[in-house]
């Protein structure tokens, strides 16, 4: 019965029992403690290095972008495959270390049962809300994929992106603009290095305001590796992003677009005079985000080791 209900509630389009195997409870039974165990890993984490808080939520946007999320970002390369963390737009994503710190003490508890891709978007959850961000909680069940590969990276959207293509890569992946712009909040953490946004400085870029141009060149007179904040506050989940777009100090030219688009720029205002209307579509576009082609039962595997493929 149960069952029939279910068919019938998808093939309408709307399934009160969630589109895929997810749920809040799954490892109620098997692994009670494994929220209590990332987040306090997460915690301690970030008291040593707050920065980390903007690396873990872009790693689990980097995992679940590519390959849907899965783990793939986690696979270290080997002789034979290189994988995804390997390519340009992922070379300086951090914070491997806190999930696989998170991990090995979950498999003393519970061996084999929690997956690395759970763990890596529990870790995101923890770290918006340790920065002073929503807390939401998320359903789990995601298992670990065997594929991660340089080459699927190209599918990551790129900082020259104009407002159009952001709209058209979120889309592809069934975001509206709203929940792109939301999303694209997370540069409320954060810093991008000279690299990401140096091409803006050659004279071509038509959302870059001069004084704002001075302060990226004397960033980047440090060199490609420099950094800079997205917003003032760096290690704090707020709305300054929104605002910093506002004042034309968008840092990458994909976050500048998104205040010259008049269908865009509207949202950008009304996220940054309400930071909880923020909070609140920040925290479901997530939720969404953590469901991008999860895979379940024999589709995918719970790594022991979040590096490998078992
Ligand atoms: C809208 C399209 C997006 C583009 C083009 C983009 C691009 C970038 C780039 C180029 C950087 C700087 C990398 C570097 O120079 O090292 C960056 C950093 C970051 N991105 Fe995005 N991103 C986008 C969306 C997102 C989303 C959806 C999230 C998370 C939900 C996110 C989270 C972050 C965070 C937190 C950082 C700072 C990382 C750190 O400080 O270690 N980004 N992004």
């Amino acid at each position: 019965m149960l069952i029939a209900m279910e068919v019938m509630a998808v093939r309408g389009g709307f399934n009160p029992f969630g589109v895929d195997g997810l749920r809040m409870d799954y490892y109620m039974m098997n692994c009670p403690f494994a929220d209590q165990i990332v987040k306090n890993t997460v915690n301690r984490a970030l008291q040593d290095d707050p920065t980390l808080a903007a690396a873990l939520v872009r790693m689990h946007f980097h995992d679940c972008f590519i390959e849907g999320c899965d783990g793939s970002i986690l696979i270290d390369s080997t002789k034979d495959n290189t994988a995804e963390k390997d390519s340009p737009g992922n070379l300086s994503l951090r914070g491997y270390e806190v999930i696989d710190d998170a991990k090995d003490q979950i498999e003393e508890q519970c061996p084999g049962v929690v997956s690395c891709a759970d763990i890596v978007a529990m870790a995101a959850r923890d770290a918006v809300f340790w920065a002073g961000g929503p807390f939401y909680e998320i359903p789990k069940g995601r298992k670990d994929g065997r594929r991660s590969k340089i080459e699927d990276t190209i599918n990551l959207p790129f900082p020259t992106f104009n407002t159009t293509e952001l709209i058209n890569a979120f889309g592809q992946r069934g975001f509206t603009a709203q929940e792109m712009v939301a999303l694209s909040g997370a540069h409320t953490l954060g810093v991008a290095r000279c690299s990401s946004f140096k091409g803006r400085l050659s004279g071509s870029d038509p959302l870059l305001e001069s004084e704002f141009a001075k302060t990226l060149s004397k960033t980047c007179s440090a060199g490609d590796n420099a950094q800079q904040a997205f917003d003032a506050t760096p290690n704090t989940f707020d709305n300054f992003y929104f605002n910093a777009l506002i004042r034309k100090n968008g840092l990458l030219f994909s976050d500048q677009t998104l205040y010259s688009t008049p269908r865009t720029r509207a949202i950008v205002n009304g996220y940054a005079m309400n930071q909880a209307m923020f909070f609140l579509d920040f925290q479901s576009a997530m939720v969404k985000m953590g469901r991008l082609n999860i895979k379940e039962g024999s589709n995918g595997e719970v790594r022991a080791n979040c590096r490998k493929i078992n």
